[in-house]
């Protein structure tokens, strides 16, 4: 999803409003997760957010969105956001995000989705990591008790 940042959108150091950017990340989010499960999907959880650069007025910003992994009825999506430079024409990295989405029936009831399988090294990578990155949500918003969080526990087991 490529679009311009807009005056409107800005913060007084003329930088893209970070909330503008959360609302970006979540419709190309939205219409990944959408286009893999097919179905009604909403926002569950916004499970990371990196503001490392400052987005200025006037640039083209890129937002790629990428589901790394089906579970049962949620996905996570990965977010990737870019900035052309006007001159080169290369694009710069400037935020990653991480979101949960879950797909609904018409009353709002999650739904059984379709299994991804990732392909590339980078792709493997994020699948791999997604039920660490589940656990550790569920455990924050308190739908999961710490000591269940078997893929959490695992990175803080010391020999
Ligand atoms: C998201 C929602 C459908 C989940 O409903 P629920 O009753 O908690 O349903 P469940 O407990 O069965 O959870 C459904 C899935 O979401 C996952 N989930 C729920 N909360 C989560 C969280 N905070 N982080 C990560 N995953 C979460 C569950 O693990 C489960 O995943 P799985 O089926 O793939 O294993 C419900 O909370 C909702 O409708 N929320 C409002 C969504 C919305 O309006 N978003 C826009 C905000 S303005």
């Amino acid at each position: 999803m490529t679009d311009l940042v807009l005056p409107s959108e800005t913060n007084p150091l003329n930088n893209l409003f970070g909330g503008e950017l959360l609302a970006r990340m979540d419709r190309a989010a939205s219409i990944a997760a959408r286009r893999h499960s097919r179905r009604i999907v909403v926002t569950a959880s916004v499970n990371h957010v990196a503001f490392k650069h400052a987005v200025p007025l006037g640039s083209v910003v890129t937002v790629e969105a990428k589901v790394s992994r089906a579970f049962r009825t949620s996905m996570e999506v990965f977010l990737d956001v870019w900035i052309d430079d006007r001159e080169s024409g290369n694009r710069t990295k400037a935020n990653e995000a991480i979101y949960t989405f879950v797909a609904v029936d018409d009353a709002g009831r999650p739904v059984k989705i379709p299994e991804l399988k990732p392909e590339t090294e980078i792709e493997k990578l994020r699948f791999e990591g997604a039920l660490r990155r589940k656990q550790l949500s569920l455990v924050l918003a308190g739908k999961m008790k710490p000591t269940d969080a078997t893929e959490l526990k695992a990175i803080f087991e010391i020999d």
